[in-house]
């Protein structure tokens, strides 16, 4: 088991708000983002989809306007992959990545050697598509819960620092995983997206103990960002 580290939490990160954008738009949209919030934002996720069409140049043009890069590509791979695909993403700039935590306590060891100070790596547990029959069709017998909690502790064992949480697991982990950022999708500002069966609004996800919120199509879809962007700032209490 690693040794427990000091608390990490959204004060340690220079940040305007705690809240992670993500990059889901063809890359005409996506620019537009990046004037829209610059300085407002700690950064964008940039996912499989927006990787593949930019490669890492979209690293550097999101480090060149002064955004954090929050790399969700999700390795799972033996542990050497694993571990020398962390160091390249982090030599480029790359703030956090995400890996699976059913990739084996081996594989998140070596991923966890590459952290260094603010550049984490973060665990996904559970995806939320799935639920507890595709488990049992992939022969994992434990309630969705357990297994959650499972690679939860795996991860953390291994001394990934980051976890990638559903809203509704915050309780739970605040008091399991004191040590871990949490970092929760699966939010909303106004009404929840039609596949979000189990979002909760941005404020209350931050009260319940996120330290960062990802967001997407609540501000994509909105009919006037502008408008949407102050409900979330007056839903936070801020003004921007
Ligand atoms: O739903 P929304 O558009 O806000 O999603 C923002 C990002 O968070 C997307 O990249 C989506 O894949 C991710 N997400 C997730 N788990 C969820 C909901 C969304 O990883 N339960």
């Amino acid at each position: 088991m690693s040794e427990p580290r000091a608390k990490l939490s959204n004060s340690q990160f220079n940040w305007p708000l705690p809240v992670v954008v993500a990059l889901d738009q063809p890359w005409d949209a996506a620019q537009d983002w990046l004037d829209r919030l610059q300085g407002k934002i700690w950064g964008f996720k940039v996912g499989s989809i927006l990787y593949m069409k930019m490669g890492p140049q979209i690293i550097e043009i999101l480090k060149s306007k002064g955004f954090k890069v929050f790399l969700d590509l999700k390795f799972h791979d033996i542990p050497n992959t694993v571990g020398r695909a962390t160091r390249e993403a982090f030599s480029q700039g790359v703030d956090w990545l995400t890996v699976h935590g059913s990739g084996g306590p081996e594989m998140l060891r070596a991923a966890a050697n590459e952290q260094r100070d603010e550049q984490l790596v973060l665990s996904v547990s559970v995806l939320t598509s799935l639920n507890q029959a595709d488990l049992t069709s992939i022969n994992i017998n434990d309630s969705l819960e357990d297994h959650f909690l499972k690679l939860a502790q795996l991860s953390q064992d291994a001394g990934i620092r980051g976890l990638i949480a559903s809203p509704h697991e915050l309780g739970l982990l605040k008091t399991r995983f004191p040590g871990s950022l949490l970092v929760v999708p699966g939010v909303h500002i106004d009404e929840p997206a039609a596949d979000q069966k189990r979002s909760l609004p941005v404020s209350e996800a931050l009260k319940r103990g996120a330290d960062f919120v990802v967001l997407g199509r609540a501000l994509y879809e909105a009919e006037n960002w502008e408008i949407q962007w102050k409900k979330l700032c007056s839903s936070l209490g801020v003004t921007y």
